[in-house]
């Protein structure tokens, strides 16, 4: 076991533990983090969910009910190729209806699992996944509209890895768990009796529900064990709302390889990477030099937002800390060095012929929120989501290019059935970190994307595209689309 306290010293702890999170567990001993469970599903092609409700014992808090796949809270991660047909059977023993959504699988509408396709208690629904795209780490979680937050909240969510079988070739890290970590970060609240609950005020559903502690894999105060070597790291925000500013604690470069749907031409080193809800990005560390690192986040960007409206976007407070990670000599170190070449790519589209769109996400504020109902709360172009309602159509085929943009807050913008290319923020050049294949983009203030519309989807069973804060998503900061062909 290793204590906190060793873990933070010489890591100027007294700055690091900061208000969040609250409930610092500085007297729970670490435990080495665990990776979520691996389903092999290349060979077979298929694989099953079972949402199940559980019991979760987070160190330093009490039993807690919870939700998961096959197990208590979250779900398995599971390898798919990612090329090829996937059969899926997910089954609900839970008492509410769910949906299982594959965010970043650039799947037809029909297989999608968006609000329009509930799984019904006791009910099993079998897509077949008709998957076609480039390597990359997605994920999946409930897409109930009204309840994706809640649902997700209690647990149901997961990751999938797309692979081609080339990551050894490509000299990348693919030891699951040892040199290969897939993290999923998210952040969560325990009530007096440390019980995680969910009760979401007025505030929380403006900003966006925010934890008072930080839970890796499902997991609270775990230490990760990594061998002296180059580790990639598999970063996913399954948070509600909370926006990590991420950064290593000695401010070694983190060699960013991978965005939301596919792999770069070349690593990127990076000293800070935001990650906002629904994104994933991979990244190599090196830990040839043997020292124990963490890595930690700065304050929830979004907590500016009153002084974003006064021109202040910086969130006050030291950086906390996400994850510790501590060498193990003794773990094999296979891979010594950051390739130089992925094999990946960056989005070059042809803009040419593009139609274009304008989406702005938009918040009701002040009195003016407090009385609408909370399904109106917030919209797109001044629309609330209308389940019965298709905001726009259009084609196999079509290229668009869409100007989003966002006021007051930064909004998380996601698209279903494309992967996109950003061609600006705010009239410049894209940042570093969004230059590659994207499904989700923080929206802060207005960027443009271009996507081509590859799969279709019908009026019963359209994609989505929404602000992934779950509870602006479920207070109606969404809009659906069909693709016909
Ligand atoms: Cu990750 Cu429509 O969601
Ligand atoms: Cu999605
Ligand atoms: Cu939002």
């Amino acid at each position: 076991m290793i204590s906190r306290r060793t873990l933070l010293s010489g890591l100027g702890a007294a700055s690091v533990m900061s208000q969040f999170p609250v409930r610092a567990w500085a007297t729970i001993p670490s435990k080495p983090l665990q990776m979520p469970p691996l389903v092999d599903a290349t060979s077979s092609g298929q694989f099953t969910l079972t949402a199940q409700a559980g019991e979760t014992d987070f160190p330093g808090h009490a039993a807690s009910r919870t939700w998961g796949f096959d197990q208590p809270f979250l779900g398995p991660t599971v390898r798919l190729n990612h090329a090829g047909d996937t059969a899926v059977a997910v089954h609900n023993t839970l008492d509410e209806a769910i949906s299982v959504h594959w965010h970043g699988l650039v799947v037809p509408g029909d297989v999608d699992g968006g609000p329009h396709q509930l799984v019904d208690p006791g009910q099993t629904w079998s897509p077949v996944l008709p998957i076609d795209q480039p390597p990359a780490t997605v994920w999946y979680h409930s897409h109930t509209h009204g309840k994706t937050a809640q649902q997700v909240h209690m647990g149901l969510a997961g990751v999938l890895h797309l692979t081609d079988g080339q990551d050894d070739a490509r000299g990348l890290p693919t030891t699951y768990g040892t040199d290969d970590l897939t993290l999923v970060l998210q952040d969560r609240r325990f009530d007096q009796d440390g019980r995680m609950s969910y009760r979401v005020t007025m505030h929380d559903q403006m900003m966006g529900f925010l934890g008072d502690t930080m839970v890796v894999n499902g997991q609270v105060g775990a230490t990760a064990i990594v061998p002296k070597g180059v580790v990639r790291l598999r970063l996913l925000n399954g948070s509600n709302a909370r926006i990590y500013t991420l950064a290593l604690s000695d401010g070694r470069p983190m060699h960013l390889i991978g965005t939301d749907t596919g792999l770069l031409d070349a690593p990127i080193a990076l000293e800070t990477l935001s990650l906002a809800p629904g994104e994933r990005y991979e990244v190599l560390v090196d830990f040839g030099d043997g020292k124990d690192i963490s890595l930690l986040s700065g304050q929830n960007v979004n907590e500016g937002m009153m002084g974003g409206m006064m021109g202040r976007r910086s969130p006050s407070g030291p950086p906390f800390e996400v994850l510790p990670f501590v060498i193990d000599p003794a773990a094999p170190a296979r891979i010594t060095r950051v390739p130089e070449a992925l094999g990946g790519s960056r989005p070059n589209m042809d803009a040419s012929s593009a139609a274009r769109r304008r989406i702005t996400l938009d918040m009701a504020m002040g009195p003016g929120m407090m009385m609408r109902r909370a399904e109106d709360r917030f919209s797109i172009n001044g629309q609330a989501f209308d389940m019965s309602k298709i905001n726009f159509k259009t084609q196999v085929g079509q290229v668009e290019k869409w100007r989003v943009s966002a006021n007051m807050m930064m909004h998380p913008f996601h698209v279903h059935g494309v992967m996109f290319q950003v061609l600006s923020e705010n009239g410049r050049p894209p940042r570093p970190q969004n230059t590659g294949w994207k499904d989700t983009i923080l929206i802060d203030g207005e960027a443009e994307i271009l996507m081509r519309f590859d799969r279709p989807a019908s009026e019963a069973l359209p994609y989505m595209f929404h602000c992934h804060i779950l509870e602006h998503e479920d207070g109606g900061m969404m809009g659906q689309f069909t693709v016909s062909g």
